[in-house]
């Protein structure tokens, strides 16, 4: 299993992570040394040493440890080092069936084409094929912590889990539970019974695998009330409660949904559960709407549901892509109202799905776009997003959203090393190695180490950088990409 970290090792140049939604902090000139157990031992700004000469020595006094050998490497001008992202809203059976259905609304668009697709993950095999790309997909793309919904079938569930374990991505991971009759088609829908009794299974599996949940943990997952009868929801409500301090003091087992995604959705749903008057209501009503819930969408919420949500501090998965291309119309969520109602629990997500991309750099990216939308067709209410509020999205947001901001997130002495080195070198610019990005043309910027300069390169690698420019990811301090060449440093 590949989960021991490369440390103790250390990187001296540019950090930059969000502290909060409009704060970015960029470190300069830092050290940062992560020790052998994947945690940040120490970060220090402002080191002033020509090209890193003699950290080597100094580290070890730093780290009031003498007899350290720490690994020191100094980044270049036009590289820095960020968190990792955090993908807080994906269906990994869906990663072979991504960009089919357009032009279906999302009830229809289930029907035709994701359960007959889903429902193939009762083949072992084929899910144990599929997931392991999605995963490694992910980490390729920097995503190190993911918040999934798998199949409902608990096997490949369970394999899902495995195989985020074996390739060291942190991962919460759900069984999808759909056990309405009428709703769900009888090849993909369970009984009650089931669904429950595999969902405790999943449970009890991912404690076996990985008791502290340092890398996989389980999450509650109705897929959303139209596919549950409301004896699920109450039964998934108990066993949440039951589950409330499962990795300690109210650390729990989250629950996900889909929420107010659509408006054919939430008509649907509240024609099936008549005595609610919004889906903030009903969810409330089964104990499903916490502190611990990941709400996927919220692209429609009523007044009702955007002053519950904030009262229970649940979380909120913005889908930017997959908000505007599947379902039925432009559908983005109200983001400037969230963080405008004191709302930062809110993170990205891919999806997966009828969108387009694994990349959260394209979810960033679609954020901004549909913020300048909204802006625009609310008459300047709904004021647009900053870079530094979607990158806040793609890197702290998530754990605050999943209870693991005092784990990862940004960077702070005690925290886990799950980070990206990025590299703006432009393939034009001199002769360095073969390295191909192809939008990255930051020329101007690398002649100096000013605020501005490192600014703009963090700039351009959100407008138009992509998985090529991630050079490095870690997760707890392992390196789970490497595309530097040999004698590049
Ligand atoms: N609502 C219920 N299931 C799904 C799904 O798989 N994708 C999306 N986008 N919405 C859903
Ligand atoms: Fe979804």
């Amino acid at each position: 299993m590949s989960r021991q970290s490369n440390g103790p090792f250390a990187y001296y140049g540019t950090l930059i992570h969000s502290i909060s939604p409009s704060k970015l902090e960029i470190l300069q000139d830092a050290v940062v040394v992560v020790d052998g157990n994947g945690r940040i031992s120490l970060i220090s700004p402002h080191f002033s040493v020509e090209g890193g000469q003699g950290l080597q020595e100094m580290i070890p006094k730093l780290l009031k440890q003498p007899d350290a050998r720490v690994r020191v490497t100094t980044l270049k001008p036009h590289q820095f080092i960020v968190p990792g992202f955090i993908d807080t809203h994906v269906h990994a059976p869906q990663f072979s069936m991504r960009g089919l259905g357009q032009g279906l609304h999302i009830l229809d668009w289930l029907d035709q084409v994701t359960f007959p697709h889903e429902s193939r993950f009762n083949n072992n095999d084929y899910a144990t094929e599929v997931f392991t790309r999605c995963v490694q997909m992910g980490l390729r793309q920097g995503i190190t912590t993911a918040c999934y919904f798998a199949s409902l079938h608990t096997e490949a569930t369970k394999i899902l889990a495995d195989v985020c374990l074996q390739e060291g991505q942190r991962a919460f991971v759900g069984k999808t539970c759909m056990d309405h009759p009428e709703t769900n088609p009888k090849y993909y829908r369970e009984e009650t019974a089931e669904a429950e009794a595999g969902t405790e299974e999943l449970i009890q599996h991912c404690r076996a695998v990985d008791e502290s949940g340092t890398f996989v943990r389980p999450v509650l997952t109705p897929r959303f009330a139209i596919s549950c009868t409301p004896e699920l929801l109450t039964r998934l409500g108990k066993l949440g409660r039951e589950h409330e301090h499962a990795y300690g003091l109210g650390e729990g087992v989250p629950n996900q949904t889909h929420f107010c995604e659509a408006q054919q959705e939430i008509d649907a749903t509240l024609k099936q559960y008549g005595k609610f008057s919004c889906e903030a209501d009903l969810y409330e009503h089964y104990g499903l709407l916490n502190s611990m819930s990941v709400l996927a969408h919220c692209t429609l919420l009523s007044h009702d549901d955007l002053v519950k949500i904030k009262q229970r501090e649940c979380g909120i998965a913005h889908c930017p892509i997959s908000n505007v291309t599947v379902g039925g119309g432009f559908m983005a969520a109200p983001v400037r109202r969230f963080f405008s109602e004191g709302i930062t629990k809110v993170g990205l997500g891919t999806d997966s799905g009828g969108g387009f991309s694994c990349s959260l750099m394209d979810v960033m990216r679609q954020a901004l776009i549909v913020a300048n939308a909204r802006e625009m067709l609310s008459e300047g209410k709904e004021r647009r997003l900053g870079l530094e509020e979607v990158f806040y999205m793609a890197t702290l947001g998530g754990p605050r959203i999943l209870g693991m901001q005092d784990r990862v997130g940004s960077f702070e002495v005690g925290k886990r090393f799950d980070a990206i080195l990025v590299d703006m070198q432009d393939p034009y610019s001199g002769p360095h190695d073969d390295f191909d990005a192809v939008h990255t043309t930051t020329l101007d910027e690398f002649g100096d180490n000013s605020m501005k300069a490192i600014t703009n390169v963090w700039q351009k690698w959100i407008m138009s950088g992509d998985d090529r420019n991630l050079r490095r990811v870690w997760v707890g301090g392992q390196m789970k990409k490497d595309t530097y060449r040999a004698g590049y440093w």
